[in-house]
């Protein structure tokens, strides 16, 4: 079982988002999947009953019952597990990061987006975990994009997949799909699937730690 947490303290950024509909790709791609919502706001939560039982299964858990709940399902049927964390650094987003295979941290290509990273980032080094960056709600091209990219390649590994801003993202969330559900042809779902599988292979072998 391999445990994939979304986690930035920077909200909005995209960490459900991303959470939920790369859940769904990586069920399409044949997984066993689950998603752990620590986010009291409860959006995949909510998602989650859109879709009337489809799995995904969405479970809350409470901040301090992280550590047992992996336990639980650890052996279990879940090739993947997805972590969904609040916008705030916390001891039970820690707990999260800590038990993490990847954590997948989303930023916007905007310099609050890249300043608010730092806090997370301590957290990742100190507890000597493997994080990508992924970089979410992007215009189609852009000078921003490429400045946000080299800024955060100084920090560590950036995915290979950026994810466009595009209304299948917030449509999918209100009806509860992933974006490959929605529109299985669309661009959205041609990235979601890619950073799928990009995420797939690094969470395939032992991946290193990359020098900051
Ligand atoms: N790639 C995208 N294209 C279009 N809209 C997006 C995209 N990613 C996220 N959004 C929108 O941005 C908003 C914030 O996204 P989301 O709720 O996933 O962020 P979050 O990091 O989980 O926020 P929070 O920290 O509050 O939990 C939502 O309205 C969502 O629909
Ligand atoms: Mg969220």
């Amino acid at each position: 079982m391999k445990v994939i947490t979304l986690v930035t303290q920077k909200g909005g950024s995209g960490k459900t988002t991303l959470c939920v509909s790369l859940a769904v790709a990586a069920q399409e791609a044949g997984h066993t999947v689950c998603i752990l919502e620590m986010d009291r706001q409860a959006t995949a939560t909510q998602w989650a009953q859109a879709r009337k039982g489809e799995p995904p299964e969405v479970a809350q858990v409470a901040a301090d019952r992280i550590e047992t709940t992996l336990e639980k399902v650890r052996g279990g049927e879940f090739d993947y597990v997805f972590i969904d964390t609040p916008g705030i650094d916390s001891p039970g987003t820690n707990a999260a990061i800590r038990h993490s295979d990847l954590c997948m941290i989303p930023c916007r290509p905007t310099p609050a987006d890249l300043r608010a990273i730092g806090p997370t980032l301590a957290t990742i080094h100190r507890l000597e975990k493997q994080f990508a960056f992924v970089l979410n709600q992007t215009p189609p091209k852009s000078y921003r994009v490429r400045d946000t990219a080299e800024g955060l390649k100084v920090m560590g590994l950036l995915a290979e997949v950026n994810i466009v801003m595009r209304n299948d993202h917030q449509d999918a969330m209100g009806t509860g799909q992933g974006v490959t559900e929605m529109n299985p042809a669309g661009p959205a779902a041609t990235e979601i699937r890619s950073l799928w599988s990009w995420i797939e292979n690094r969470t395939k072998e032992p991946i290193r730690v990359e020098a900051a």
